[in-house]
């Protein structure tokens, strides 16, 4: 690439052998993916270059590289370090319209293309065999809930779109590797929708979920464009459409995995952490359930139950009531959230559940989805109010799990701490029970002399303040106890997480699923696990907050994006291959002859599970850390989290 390569955006002079870069960035990491690029491609043919701020025409960075001959191994460092100095330096000083840079570079970087398309696409055919979801993963109580001839979201069944699918995808690659085209069913006002993907994607079918009427969820109406690389729906699309078959096809992603309820579920999920307990029983070390999870009782199991009542119908029940008010907490299993099915024991509660179950005699006989647990009744308070953690976990494969952390906040309650008391908005943490609090803000009212904005800003604490305040109220004196202690634990809780659940997964390549996990945190700083779930509520934040959720989002995007593509790079490289070698041939009647072909399915099945292609690895500056890829065994699967004699 000679001299203006990208016109009046980059420009490379050939006498002072620099590049001139013009514009406003907005997009931070973007830049530097896109830089990266560039650089790694055409280093060679370049000595320094500056970046201007065209509003003021002053050279906001100029890098030199001293000679040609430095070697590879420097050169890539040097220029990684420069991106990063040059990323702090222009956050937010300099941009390049990104459409109109990003047609420039689509012509620098043309995507792969299959050499013979007609053949590959035999080939694939041949290869990407579609395979029915088994119907175990649509267990709800006894029913099965797959039912691929109900509409959802408007979207048709269509049978063959994967197989249209493919040969878009054959004919032009670059409906995968151009740009993240991605399907929504959230509203447009929604904060991923509105505020996340702008920068880094397009919104591929707006109108759906835009007209949303009652009309639309219950007929066929849209189809689905083949240039959809991701499928990020609230309502899990996999239980009404096959997944790679309808949607999720092999060159595409979806947001929902298959199993999810294993871990989502309050009941599942116990159930699942009292079966791994086993594992460890002569390694407490290792996992030790009571330090984890609450102790739980399935109200549902006649044995549970009973053992329950006996509980609380024991002198020592009254005696631990005396000191700790609340010593049990009961909740509704399944499809309750925000605060809403869950209750405090308190005397009230006491006397439903014994009317409820007759005091233990009904267990077994009662139709209800109600689990009890032990009341964390020791909670870490901050300036008298109780908190809880919402993290992140990126499950971004199940073939193989490969899955990330990433931080949360804090969401504190409004209302100071009194074990004694009844109030939810008291005892639980959830958001969203302070809705009236807010209606009454926004309608110009001052709570406590606070605005809305005061509001959530007391109640989402970033981890660094909660240090702060532990620092300072000398509760800890590690002033790197974040990275010490909290991650670390919230990483090694996630593993158990998932090492627990992961069978339960449905292998899928094309599955991702972004999960918002709840700890606790009590006095002595040991942290409880109370619930996970899928589909985390993502909005409402302050404006701090919400800067760092964007970035979040991008962020697994990035995640899911880059799976994708090493995927399809591979599969396109594999497929160009056994037609180089001219191991793929038409027969007279136009039939495909594949030479070996059991070997290449099996090739294909591995070159298609997912891990990343170096090129396509998360960036440098994203937030999600990757916590297992079982593309690698033993201490490494787990990145070290795990001690050997805990695999
Ligand atoms: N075992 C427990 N001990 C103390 N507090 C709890 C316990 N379980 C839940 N809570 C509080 O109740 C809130 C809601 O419980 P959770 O299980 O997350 O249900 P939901 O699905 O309604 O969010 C939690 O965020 C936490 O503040
Ligand atoms: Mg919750």
């Amino acid at each position: 690439m000679k001299g203006t390569g990208l016109m009046s955006l980059m420009k490379f002079s050939e006498i002072t052998q620099s590049w001139r870069i013009e514009g406003i960035f907005t997009n931070r990491d973007w830049i530097i993916e896109e830089m990266n690029n560039i650089f790694q491609d055409y280093f060679n043919r370049f000595r320094s270059f500056h970046i201007i701020n065209t509003q003021t025409e002053q050279k906001v960075y100029n890098l030199k590289f001293p000679t040609r001959k430095m070697s590879f191994a420097v050169k890539i460092i040097l220029i990684v370090l420069t991106i990063y100095t040059l990323s702090t330096l222009l956050a937010g000083q300099l941009t390049i319209p990104k459409k109109q840079l990003q047609e420039k570079l689509l012509h620098l970087k043309r995507s792969p293309q299959f050499h013979n398309p007609s053949l590959a696409l035999k080939v694939l055919q041949k290869l990407d065999v579609f395979s029915p979801v088994e119907e175990h993963y649509f267990k709800n109580g006894n029913k099965s809930r797959s039912n691929y001839h109900q509409p959802l979201l408007g979207l048709k069944n269509d049978e063959e779109y994967c197989e249209k699918q493919r040969d878009a995808f054959v004919k032009n690659p670059g409906i995968v590797f151009d740009e993240m085209n991605v399907l929504f069913d959230i509203g447009r006002s929604h904060l991923v929708r509105n505020k996340a993907l702008p920068q880094i994607g397009n919104d591929i079918q707006p109108t759906i979920g835009e007209h949303m009427s009652a009309r639309d969820w219950k007929e066929f109406i849209y189809d689905i464009r083949p240039d959809v690389n991701i499928f990020w729906t609230s309502r899990a699309m996999n239980e009404h459409k096959h997944l790679g078959k309808h949607f999720s096809c092999l060159s595409q992603m979806s947001n929902h995995l298959l199993g999810r309820r294993e871990l989502g579920r309050k009941d599942y999920i116990a159930e699942n952490a009292i079966a791994y307990a086993k594992n460890f029983k002569s390694r407490p070390q290792c996992f030790s359930h009571d330090k984890f999870f609450p102790e739980t009782w399935l109200l549902y199991e006649k044995e549970d139950c009973q053992n329950f009542f006996k509980i609380l119908n024991s002198v020592e029940y009254e005696e631990t009531k005396k000191e700790k008010h609340i010593v049990f907490i009961r909740k509704i299993a399944s499809a309750s959230h925000r605060g809403e099915g869950v209750q405090p024991v308190d005397k009230a509660e006491e006397e439903d559940l014994k009317m409820i179950y007759e005091n233990g005699r009904k267990c077994g006989a009662v139709d209800k989805n109600y689990i009890v647990q032990t009341y964390v009744h020791n909670p870490l308070l901050l300036n008298d109010h109780k908190f809880d953690f919402r993290v992140y976990m990126l499950v971004a494969s199940t073939d193989p799990m490969i899955a990330f952390y990433h931080d949360g906040f804090l969401r504190v309650t409004l209302a100071n701490y009194d074990a004694s008391s009844s109030d939810k908005k008291v005892l639980l943490t959830n958001l969203a029970l302070n809705k009236q609090i807010y209606d009454d803000v926004k309608g110009g009212h001052l709570y406590e002399g606070m605005d809305e904005e005061s509001l959530k800003q007391a109640q989402q604490w970033s981890y660094q303040r909660l240090q702060d305040y532990l620092l300072e109220k000398k509760i800890i004196t590690d002033p790197n106890w974040l990275d010490n202690y909290l991650r670390p634990q919230f990483k090694k809780a996630m593993i158990h997480l998932l090492r627990m659940t992961t069978h339960a997964f449905r292998k899928d390549r094309t599955t991702f699923e972004l999960f918002g996990v709840d700890f606790l945190l009590d006095t002595n700083l040991n942290l409880w696990f109370i619930e996970a779930n899928s589909g985390p509520a993502i909005g409402g934040y302050s404006v701090p907050m919400e800067k760092f959720i964007v970035k979040m989002v991008q962020d697994h995007f990035e995640i899911a994006y880059g799976i994708l593509k090493s995927r399809m790079k591979r599969v396109l490289s594999y497929v160009n291959k056994i037609i180089d070698h001219n191991e793929a041939k038409l027969d007279v009647n136009g039939e495909i002859e594949i030479r070996d072909l059991q070997a290449k399915e099996r090739e294909f099945r591995e070159i298609s599970k997912n891990y990343f292609e170096r090129e396509f690895e998360p960036s440098l500056t994203n937030g999600f850390k990757k916590i297992i890829d079982a593309n690698y065994e033993g201490m490494k699967m787990y990145q070290g989290l795990v001690e050997p004699e805990c695999l």
